[in-house]
């Protein structure tokens, strides 16, 4: 793993995701140390996020560390029209590893190949969001107590949330059951039900969850990503479609939990924030660890 980027989940073999998750554990028990001191870290943000940015420069941070980059491409020189290959090529000099967030699919694999530095991919467009993935696998894990042949529901916009495709590759070395519940217009892509098909792991599409809620042990709920719509009356329609109350867990497994990657809108109404099986806020705080642990590894630390 060391000096290798994190694209796509793909890029890490199972036994390097473990050992992720083993080596973020350790992070979680020991939080603050020293172990990056002397290192720049950049984190170039050309899209908006709370978690991610501020969970990695967290990490950082408490592993002695130093941070470098910006939170908004209008403060950078992307505004007088500087290509993203000649932004990374300058700041790949300037730092020992690069976190880039970006709207343009594929953007992270390109930096990856003209950067002098490993690229962390933040998430680019609606394709992959390999970190948030590993913090869904330590989570699941964590509240499982294992990540074998669980029943996984997927509810919201399966079209376009990035971390709904990245964490459905990832489980999938783990023999799941995979429920898509989706509006028609956000249905999961033909390439993800492919992928699944091609290692014959069972998956059923769905427009309502109610009936079938008692089986799940995970309900991964999602944000309907407005900035990805080209038709704003189409974001209108779909926007209200799955709200989950406290009321719809009654008849649920005692393991059950509630993740969803953040932001939330409206699709987990607050009176659930207090029952047990909400896990969302732990689970954005379980991000430190887990990116403590990709950066130590990259860095071969
Ligand atoms: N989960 C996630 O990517 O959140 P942010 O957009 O706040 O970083």
């Amino acid at each position: 793993m060391k000096n290798k980027s994190l694209v796509s989940i793909t890029d890490f073999s199972l036994e390097e995701i473990l050992k992720v998750l083993d080596r973020a554990k350790e992070f979680e028990k020991n939080t603050n140390q020293n172990i990056l001191k002397n290192k720049v870290i950049a984190t170039l943000f050309f899209e908006p996020s709370t978690r991610t940015r501020l969970s990695f420069e967290s990490a950082i941070n408490r592993l002695g560390g130093r941070v470098i980059g910006f939170t908004d491409p209008s403060s950078s020189s992307v505004t007088k029209g500087e290509t993203l290959k000649d932004t990374i090529k300058t700041v790949s000099n300037y730092s020992d590893l690069i976190v880039m967030r970006h709207p343009l699919e594929g953007s992270a694999k390109y930096a990856s190949e003209v950067s002098s530095v490993p690229i962390i991919n933040a998430g680019d467009g609606a394709n992959q969001h390999p970190t948030q993935t590993l913090l869904d696998l330590y989570s699941i894990r964590k509240t499982q107590g294992k990540l074998e042949n669980l029943n996984i529901f997927f509810v919201g916009d399966l079209k376009y949330g990035r971390t709904v495709h990245s964490l459905l590759m990832a489980m999938s070395h783990f023999k799941p059951i995979f429920n898509f519940i989706s509006p028609e217009r956000l249905k999961i892509p033909e390439e993800y039900k492919m992928f699944l098909d091609s290692l014959k792991i069972k998956y059923f599409e769905h427009e309502s969850f109610t009936d079938i809620i008692s089986e799940a042990d995970i309900i991964y709920m999602t944000r309907v990503q407005k900035e990805r719509f080209a038709d704003l009356i189409d974001y209108e329609r779909t926007k209200n479609i799955y709200i989950l109350k406290n009321e719809m867990l009654k008849n649920t497994k005692d393991n059950l939990k509630i993740l969803h990657p953040l932001p939330r809108v409206n699709e987990i109404d607050i009176d659930l924030d207090e029952n047990p099986k909400s896990y969302y806020f732990t689970q954005a705080l379980n991000g430190v660890f887990t990116r403590q642990a990709i950066i130590s590894l990259i860095m071969g630390l």
